[in-house]
């Protein structure tokens, strides 16, 4: 399963890419507004930046609701980067709009999904990727990973190659529970990922091999 940070935030971008084991970035229009972005040329130059810090799939999300005007814009984002995936929410001239990317060359990653159905639209249209999100399915008294382990069954059964990219990560259980579930790439927060590491029997232990090893010197 490959690791995405879902931030717009470039220090917390730079701290996953040091750990060494990051894939790629997913932000979305919320994410860069908390990071303060503002204008068109801002935005641009922030995706810049993302992509000359990490080797791997930024998604950029467009923010138009119809087909001339996600098409106009998923076309300057592509423009930014070999490595920008346009990211576009999952509506009918979403669709429509991904169809036209995927025979046009261009990555996508097609989001706000939440049900098995808008999963097999999305795979019918050549979406690069697909993101469930669970943790706002989870919030809403669903479970996320249910979702996740049917859509997985479905494109594997149906040979569907768009890769089921888990998103709306809330915790390290969370990535725990995709990576069981099949899925191709797990998007998190810093925090989530950063949990990953935490053990309280990795600190006692560590604890007592430093002390131990005082004697060896
Ligand atoms: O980028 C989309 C998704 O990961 C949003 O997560 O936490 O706002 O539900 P969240």
């Amino acid at each position: 399963m490959n690791f995405f940070i879902d931030t717009a935030n470039l220090d917390q971008i730079k701290e996953a890419n040091d750990l060494g084991i990051l894939d790629g970035v997913t932000t979305n229009p919320s994410l860069m507004a908390k990071e303060g972005i503002k204008g068109e040329e801002a935005i641009m130059e922030h995706y810049k930046t993302i992509c000359s810090i990490v080797d791997g799939p930024v998604s950029a999300e467009v923010i138009s609701t119809d087909f001339d005007g996600i098409i106009a814009e998923g076309k300057k984002l592509a423009k930014i980067h070999d490595n920008i995936v346009v990211k576009v929410p999952m509506i009918k001239d979403g669709i429509k709009a991904i169809k036209w990317f995927t025979e046009n060359e261009i990555n996508t990653n097609c989001t706000l999904v939440f049900s098995a159905g808008q999963a097999i639209l999305a795979a019918k249209a050549g979406a690069t990727f697909l993101s469930p999100f669970i943790g706002r399915i989870d919030d809403s008294n669903w479970d996320g990973v249910e979702l996740i382990k049917q859509i997985v069954d479905i494109y594997n059964t149906q040979g569907y190659p768009t890769a089921v990219l888990a998103a709306s990560i809330r915790n390290p259980l969370h990535i725990v529970k995709c990576a069981e579930a099949g899925a191709d790439v797990c998007t998190c927060p810093l925090d989530s990922i950063l949990g990953l590491l935490k053990h309280p029997l990795t600190d006692i232990g560590l604890a007592k091999f430093l002390e131990d090893a005082k004697s060896l010197k």
